[in-house]
This record gives structure tokens, C-alpha cells and sequence, in this order.
């Protein structure tokens, strides 16, 4: 089973790139195969991985996202750069703003991402993790994203505004999972940027916890979700990485940034080992529940 994340937030300059960076390179030092997705025309994801792309002058244009979108023929994998070693990016570049009108009349605009990995994945591709930075839009690229994935992350600061969002956030990720994808869940808010040692900031967490336990056994496609441990605290080195083309493991292994995504990262591969585990039991428990009714 594959693990397929977006980070998604309407709302600009929360830590949506920042997060999906550096948990992705965090995931693949943990071992795992990643996929990160570019899906923002802004290339941020792309340009921190210092992954470079061709300007307009170039006679020869190396493909991205935008050439899979347009055109279902291209595959992942001609598209696909190894970035590091255990993660690809499926890089962006700014023509991918015209994306939104240019798929505007057709039918599968909303499933030509699910169905290149798809296809990639069949054909061995063999990606873990699957995590896509999406841009502070809802448009025909977020809904790609939540086309293909089965949890919405929310990077986002605890401030009380934001709070007032994340519940209107919740609504259009059950309205987009209604339409577009049923399997929809919000697994996780992820607190970037944070000073725990203000009040508000305490009070702000304590608001969220208490905001998923009050879903929990309902049917509201966040009933499973939670604010996710360790908390980002605010660190300038993770302002700087980016224009190195590092991640925050490269360019300062031992900051406060480095030690919190990569707890994070493995937090995540930890409960997923968890879960695929869990599976395989009660796969072993059914099958021999079997085999004893027959005998
Ligand atoms: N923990 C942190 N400490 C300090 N600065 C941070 C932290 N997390 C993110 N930033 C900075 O905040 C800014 C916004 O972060 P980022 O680009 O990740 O947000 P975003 O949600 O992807 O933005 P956009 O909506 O434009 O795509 C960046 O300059 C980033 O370096
Ligand atoms: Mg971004």
C-alpha cells in the first residue's frame, strides 16, 4: 500500500512547501521511496531541491508536471528527476499557471495526475510515499492532488485566524471528497513555524486538539485526524535552505527545523509500518480463521 499525502492550505506562505520538502527528503532518509509532487506554478518545491528547469530561451525544454497535465501520452517517468537518493520529483516551472484554462474543456482534467502515477506505479515504479505541495488555490491543480491521495495534510500557523480557516478548510476537503474522491480523509494539521512559549500559541493547539477529538466517531472525513507531534518551531535556517537548493538536513543538520521534521518524518513512517503491519495481521488472522472453519 502506497501513502499518498497532499499538503494543502488555501491560505499563502504557511509552511505547505517547507513541510512537503522536508518531510519527503526525511522520509526518504528513513529508506522509503518517495514521490514528491510539484504542483504549484510557483516551482517552490522544485527550486529548494536546487532541481533545476529550462528557462524559455532554451531550445530544449526539459518536460515537467505541466507536459503530463496537457498531454496523457507523457509519462511519469519521462518527466520524473531523481532528486536525492530514495526521492523523485515530478518538477513544475511557471507555464504550469496556464494549466487551469488550458484543461479547462477536458473531461479527465481532474484525473490526469492519479492516472500517470497509476500507470508508473503499475509499470514498477514502486514509490512508498507519494506527497504533493499544492498551491494556495483551489483549482484544477490542488484538485489533481485530492484526485489522487487518500489523506489532506494542513501545514498551518497557530494563530487564531488561521483557526477560523481550518474549519471552513474541512468542509471543502468533504465537499471535494463527495465529488472527486470519496476516499478523502484529513489525517493531519501540521503546526509550522510555532512559538510554544506564548500563551496563545498553547491556547491555539489545545483549540485544534480539542477541535478532531470532538470528531472522533462521527462521520466527518477528519474523525481521524489529529495535530501531529513534534510541533515545527520557528527557525530561520529553514528560511535559508531554500535558496541553497537544500533541505534543512543538508544545509543545517543539527538546527531546531532539522531535528523537528525529521522527528516528524519518522513519526509518519513509524505509524505507517504500524498500520501496514496491522494489516498483514489481520490478513494472517482471517486466513487462518478460514483454513479452521474448512478443517
Ligand atoms: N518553521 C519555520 N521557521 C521560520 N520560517 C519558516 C518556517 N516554516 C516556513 N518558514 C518560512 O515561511 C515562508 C513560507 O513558507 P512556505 O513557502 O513553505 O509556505 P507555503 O504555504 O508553501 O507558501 P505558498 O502558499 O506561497 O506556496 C518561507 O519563507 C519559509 O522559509
Ligand atoms: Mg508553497
Amino acid at each position: 500500500m502506497v501513502r499518498q499525502i497532499a499538503f494543502m492550505n488555501q491560505k499563502g506562505g504557511v509552511g505547505k512547501t517547507t513541510t512537503a520538502v522536508n518531510i519527503a527528503a526525511g522520509i526518504a532518509k528513513a529508506g522509503r521511496k518517495v514521490l514528491l509532487v510539484d504542483l504549484d506554478p510557483q516551482a517552490h518545491a522544485t527550486l529548494h531541491l536546487g532541481v533545476g528547469t529550462s528557462s524559455e530561451s532554451d531550445a530544449q525544454r526539459t518536460p515537467t508536471i505541466y507536459d503530463l497535465l496537457l498531454d496523457p501520452a507523457v509519462t511519469l517517468e519521462s518527466v520524473v528527476r531523481p532528486a536525492r537518493p530514495n526521492l523523485d520529483l515530478l518538477p513544475a516551472e511557471t507555464d504550469l499557471a496556464a494549466a487551469e484554462t488550458e484543461l479547462a474543456t477536458e473531461t479527465d482534467r481532474l484525473t490526469r495526475l492519479r492516472n500517470a502515477i497509476d500507470k508508473a506505479q503499475s509499470n514498477g515504479a514502486g514509490y512508498q510515499y507519494v506527497l504533493m505541495d499544492c498551491p494556495p488555490s483551489l483549482g484544477v491543480l490542488t484538485l489533481n492532488a485530492l484526485a489522487c491521495v487518500r489523506e489532506v495534510f494542513i501545514p498551518m500557523q497557530a494563530q487564531f485566524l488561521a483557526l477560523q480557516g481550518v474549519g471552513k478548510m474541512m468542509q471543502t476537503v468533504a465537499l471535494v471528497g463527495r465529488t472527486v474522491n470519496p476516499n478523502l480523509h484529513v489525517t493531519g494539521v501540521i503546526l509550522c513555524c510555532h512559538d510554544s512559549t506564548t500563551t496563545h500559541g498553547r491556547e491555539v493547539v489545545a483549540d485544534l486538539d480539542g477541535f478532531f477529538e470532538q470528531a472522533r466517531g462521527t462521520d466527518v472525513p477528519w474523525r481521524n485526524g489529529r495535530v501531529y507531534r513534534p510541533v515545527i518551531r520557528r527557525n530561520v535556517k529553514l528560511q535559508e535552505a531554500p535558496s541553497f537548493g537544500q533541505t534543512i538536513y543538508e544545509y543545517a543538520p543539527k538546527c531546531a527545523g532539522a531535528e523537528d521534521y525529521g522527528a516528524l518524518a519518522v513519526n509518519m513512517v513509524k505509524e505507517w509500518d504500524e498500520l501496514l503491519a496491522r494489516q498483514d495481521a489481520s490478513v494472517v488472522t482471517r486466513g487462518a480463521a478460514r483454513a479452521a472453519v474448512k478443517a
